[in-house]
């Protein structure tokens, strides 16, 4: 059922995004291939799934929240490619291929994802991607913007870089990965929700307690991945935390109990969306896959 909620939804999600990297003249073709190449490179499109399904959940259309499926994913692209920058994770592969910076360069890279960031916003508000109307565009924008930026993700990343080597408590840990990683993911349901056009406040919340269980779970099931997956199967470099110092669940709880917290995390997701009825069902396999996937 998720295999096949997956591929169409990347298959929705991908040939919206493809419209968006038309260099509008010859100069800008080598800085539209780099967007394009760190966007249209693979990756799991958890987020835009997010943001479908929950305009689903809703009783919308999932073409509906085809403009917040582009944004949250052209943010999260943004982030992945700064965050590999010699900076930051300094790291050399990404989705099963160079890193942006590896392929082009440093600056070109900085400049790419700058470009994602600000192509989020054009995705949020163009017409062709989604026909919501002003007010709920700019509740989306508005949710965008807090989300991405210094209170949100940016402030995780933050929090992250300047945590290298330190022993976080589980507090510490915590708000570090819910800025980090959990903005976006809560963010993308909350744009999938108000897409649909009939969020009402009760929904909204219910659908809130479930991503933010998620976001959490997620980057948790990311720092387990970091430690007994493998690179093949990553795309990307495994052991990269441990070989940095990182603070991650599996380094301050032990391994299994990373794993009983990622499961805790995903029954609290699941409570939250028992008020919904069966349009939930793709919100639900998707938080069940969240703490099971190998990648
Ligand atoms: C990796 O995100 C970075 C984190 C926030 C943990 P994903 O695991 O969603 O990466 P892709 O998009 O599938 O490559
Ligand atoms: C990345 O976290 C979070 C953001 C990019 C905002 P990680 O540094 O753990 O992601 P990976 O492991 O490199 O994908
Ligand atoms: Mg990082
Ligand atoms: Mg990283
Ligand atoms: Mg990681």
């Amino acid at each position: 059922m998720i295999a096949a909620y997956s591929a169409t939804s990347q298959a929705r999600v991908n040939a919206a995004l493809e419209t968006l990297f038309i260099a509008p003249s010859p100069e800008l073709a080598r800085l539209y291939e780099a967007m394009r190449y760190s966007v249209m490179n693979g990756g799991k499109r958890v987020r835009p799934l997010l943001a479908y399904a929950a305009c689903e959940a809703l009783g919308g259309k999932a073409e509906q929240a085809n403009g917040a499926a582009c944004a949250v994913e052209l943010i999260h692209a943004y982030s992945l490619v700064h965050d590999d920058l010699p900076a930051m994770d300094d790291d050399d592969l990404r989705r099963g291929q160079p890193t942006t910076h590896k392929k082009f360069d440093e600056a070109c890279a900085i400049l790419a994802g700058d470009g994602l960031q600000s192509l989020a916003f054009s995705a949020l508000l163009d017409p062709r991607l989604s026909t919501s109307d002003a007010e709920i565009r700019l509740q989306m924008v508005s949710a965008l913007a807090l989300a991405a930026g210094p209170a949100g993700m940016v402030g995780g990343q933050a929090i992250d870089l300047g945590s290298v080597g330190l022993k976080l408590d589980q507090k510490a840990l915590e708000y570090m990965h819910r800025h980090k990683t959990g903005a976006l993911i809560e963010v993308s349901v909350k744009l999938g929700a108000l897409a649909s056009g009939r969020a009402e406040k009760d929904e909204l919340k219910s659908l809130q307690t479930y991503a933010q269980a998620i976001g959490l779970a997620f980057q948790v099931q990311d720092d387990i991945l970091d430690v007994e997956s493998d690179t093949e199967t990553l795309g990307k470099r495994q052991g990269a935390d441990i070989a940095r110092d990182k603070p991650t669940y599996p380094a301050l709880l032990g391994l299994d109990a990373a794993k009983a917290y990622a499961l805790e995390l995903r029954d609290q997701a699941l409570h939250a969306l028992r008020p919904f009825d069966a349009a939930a069902e793709p919100l639900r396999d998707l938080a069940r896959y969240i703490v099971d996937r190998r990648s």
